[in-house]
């Protein structure tokens, strides 16, 4: 089973995700957690220039394309093979930060679509939602903000184009202003009862 958690940058997934591989483990679960951008080259050369402040102005296709590279590089490099091995294979972002974020950018999201046909959708996607300004100031007590993460009109929109997606799709949105405790408990709840089906 292939899950994905998506939110905007403060929403909790790495923290989520981290008490949610825990709690399946010791249910008797083989869980492997990976994330977007991915630990590939084209991973590594997101983070290295196109996500770093003043690296250059890169068109918002540049974003998109490269993001979706790296997301087809990870699915059939290391996704699937752990797929194929019986793991429960959970990824922090996927599909839907490309639709959300490059979205937010002004790209049409019927060629956001059209860029994923190569890989498969996740069997879930799960949203965790919070309001930017709750995001934000968890993300300022923690570390500087990258680039992305100073903008709050674009993380508005960007939440907006996550939420409009799981009105669209029918995605499970989990009210992530909550403890911690509580997220991954719907969270958890969530997976197992997509496994009971
Ligand atoms: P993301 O992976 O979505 O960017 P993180 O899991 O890194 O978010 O969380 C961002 C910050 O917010 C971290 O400092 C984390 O400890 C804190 N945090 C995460 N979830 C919660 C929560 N439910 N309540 C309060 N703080 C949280
Ligand atoms: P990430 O490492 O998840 O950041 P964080 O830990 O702060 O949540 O992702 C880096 C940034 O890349 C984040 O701001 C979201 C953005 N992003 C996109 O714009 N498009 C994408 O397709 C993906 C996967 C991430």
């Amino acid at each position: 089973m292939f899950i994905a958690i998506e939110g905007i940058d403060g929403s909790g997934k790495s923290t989520a995700i981290t008490k949610l591989r825990d709690r399946l483990v010791s249910r008797g679960f083989a869980v492997h957690v990976t994330s977007e951008p991915s630990q590939s080259p084209i991973g590594r050369l997101i983070r290295d220039w196109l996500l770093k402040p003043n690296s250059g102005v890169a068109h918002p296709s540049v974003f998109a394309l490269l993001f979706v590279a790296d997301r087809v590089q990870h699915y059939y490099g290391e996704v699937k093979p752990m797929l194929d091995k019986d793991y429960l294979v959970i990824s922090e972002r996927y599909m839907e930060s490309t639709l959300a974020y490059q979205g937010a950018m002004g790209l049409p999201m019927s060629w956001l679509i059209e860029l994923h046909r190569p890989v498969p959708r996740p069997d879930l996607t799960i949203i965790l939602d919070v309001p930017v300004d709750v995001a934000v100031n968890r993300l300022r007590s923690r570390r500087e903000l990258e680039v992305f993460e100073i903008n709050k009109d674009f993380l508005e929109k960007v939440r907006e184009i996550l939420l409009s997606r799981a009105r669209e799709v029918d995605y499970p949105v989990i009210n992530a202003d909550r403890s911690i405790g509580e997220v991954v408990d719907d969270v958890f709840d969530i997976i197992t009862r997509y496994l009971r089906r």
